[in-house]
């Protein structure tokens, strides 16, 4: 088996006239977590978006496990679907359900388990994202915190045990301690199950934390890549400039 569960070849997607992927090329190390950097704006969602079958691309292929998604019916995509866990940016609960409702979605949606096996998964992720999980299992969304909201996302992303996982933005919006408890949670999942993940997030030091592997996305394509070292060392102006929040130059 390859070394690499996820592959990009020459990704590219045009919204309209805006072509915001050119030719993305990364390949996503099995069992390791990769992180994406970029500018906002650049294309990270939409990158994501792609592997989990949400966009179509306007060229190019997204492999997984050698398969191309990109060209998956929606019957075939639930299945792999099932595989990746997807923790969104908005970190989009359903206001309609309750906490355990909405952890318990997913298995009802892919799996026939009983009511009591529901009951025993959702408690035991709740409880794995650091909740206590029979005072929050009832409230609604509206009533929890940020950060509450985050782990009742992470919960129901592992739900299902997926083989990968994505996380966009998981800190965003929270103090630094708690980017830091999100930090370390992601981590442990990571060296639990050795599950394969990608990273989005602006917070650098947290990434730089969190992740095995490092690409940069600027202007449709992946310009750097590499692990810690490599990609601090970056000669590229564009990687420093990141970097280091200096904007001299790069909006032209
Ligand atoms: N479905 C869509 N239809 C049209 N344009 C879109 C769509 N999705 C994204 N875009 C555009 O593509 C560009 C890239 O968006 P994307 O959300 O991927 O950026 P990002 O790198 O994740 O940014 P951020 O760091 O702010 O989250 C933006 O200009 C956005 O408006
Ligand atoms: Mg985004």
């Amino acid at each position: 088996m390859s070394d690499s569960i996820i592959k990009l070849r020459n990704l590219k997607k045009v919204f309209g006239t805006k072509e915001i992927l050119k030719d993305v090329n990364l390949d996503i190390k099995t069992g390791k977590c990769t992180a994406i950097f970029g500018l906002s704006g650049g294309g990270k969602s939409t990158i994501i978006k792609h592997i989990v079958g949400l966009l179509k691309p306007t060229d190019g292929e997204i492999l997984y496990n050698d398969i191309d998604i990109g060209k998956l019916e929606e019957k075939e995509l639930r299945e792999v679907r099932k595989d990746i866990g997807f923790l969104f940016q908005s970190g989009a609960l359903f206001d309609s359900m309750n906490v355990f409702e909405n952890v318990a979605f997913p298995l009802r949606e892919h799996t026939k388990l009983d009511e009591k096996t529901i009951q025993q998964e959702v408690m035991d992720k709740l409880t794995i994202v650091g909740l206590d999980a029979s005072r929050v299992a009832f409230l609604n969304p509206d009533e929890l915190s940020g950060g509450m909201r985050k782990r009742v996302g992470l919960a129901r992303t592992i739900i299902l045990n997926p083989k990968v996982l994505l996380y966009d933005e998981p800190t965003s919006g929270l103090d630094p301690i708690t980017s830091d408890v999100i930090s370390q949670m992601i981590i442990n999942l990571q060296k639990e199950t050795h599950t394969t993940s990608i990273l989005i997030s602006h917070d650098i030091n947290e990434t730089f934390k969190t992740a095995d592997y490092f690409a940069m996305l600027y202007e449709g394509v992946i310009v750097e890549y590499g692990d810690l070292e490599h990609f601090k060392n970056s000669k590229l102006e564009i990687v420093q400039k990141f970097l280091n929040g200096d904007s001299s130059g790069v909006f032209n």
